[in-house]
C-alpha cells in the first residue's frame, strides 16, 4: 500500500498538508524564516515539502534545497529548528493514524533533505 492509501487517498492529504500547515504557521521557532516571504510561498513551501516526503524528492523540480534555503540559513536556520519543522511532520502523521513502520519510512525520506537545505 502506498503511503498515499495508507494516509486514506486525496481527501485525507489535504487535511494532512492543512494541518501541518497550521503547526508550522503557529510555531514562531520556525514560521519566523517565513517573515518577509508572503503566505502564498509558505503554502507553496508545505505543500512541495509534503509532496517530497510522499513520493521522494525527484518529484520536485523547482531550485535545488541547497539554493531554496539560502535565506533562511543566511538567518539561522540549523538543525534545531529542522527538528522542531520535522516534529510537527511526525505529529501530522501521527494525528492522522499512520502506523509506526509507514512514519519512519517517511521520516527517513523528509531527513534526505536535511543536509541539502543546511548546505553540508
Ligand atoms: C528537509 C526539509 C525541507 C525540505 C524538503 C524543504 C523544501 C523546500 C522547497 C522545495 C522550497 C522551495 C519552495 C519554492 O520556492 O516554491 C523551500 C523554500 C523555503 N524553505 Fe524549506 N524545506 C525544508 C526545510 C525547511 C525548514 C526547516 C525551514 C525553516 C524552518 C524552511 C524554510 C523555507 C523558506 C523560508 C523557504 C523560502 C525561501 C525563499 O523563498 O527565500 N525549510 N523549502
Amino acid at each position: 500500500m502506498s503511503l498515499y492509501d495508507a494516509l486514506g487517498g486525496a481527501q485525507a492529504i489535504s487535511g494532512a498538508l492543512d494541518a501541518f500547515y497550521v503547526k508550522v504557521f503557529a510555531d514562531p521557532r520556525v514560521s519566523k524564516y517565513f517573515e518577509g516571504v508572503d503566505m502564498v510561498k509558505l503554502k507553496a513551501h508545505i505543500g512541495a515539502f509534503f509532496a517530497m516526503a510522499l513520493g521522494g524528492p525527484s518529484n520536485y523540480h523547482g531550485r535545488d534545497l541547497r539554493t531554496a534555503h539560502e535565506r533562511p540559513r543566511s538567518m539561522g536556520l540549523d538543525d534545531a529548528t529542522t527538528d522542531v519543522f520535522l516534529g510537527h511532520f511526525r505529529e501530522v502523521l501521527e494525528e492522522f493514524g499512520v502506523d509506526q513502520a509507514r512514519i519512519t519510512e517517511v521520516m527517513d525520506i523528509a531527513e534526505g533533505g536535511r543536509d541539502e537545505v543546511l548546505a553540508r
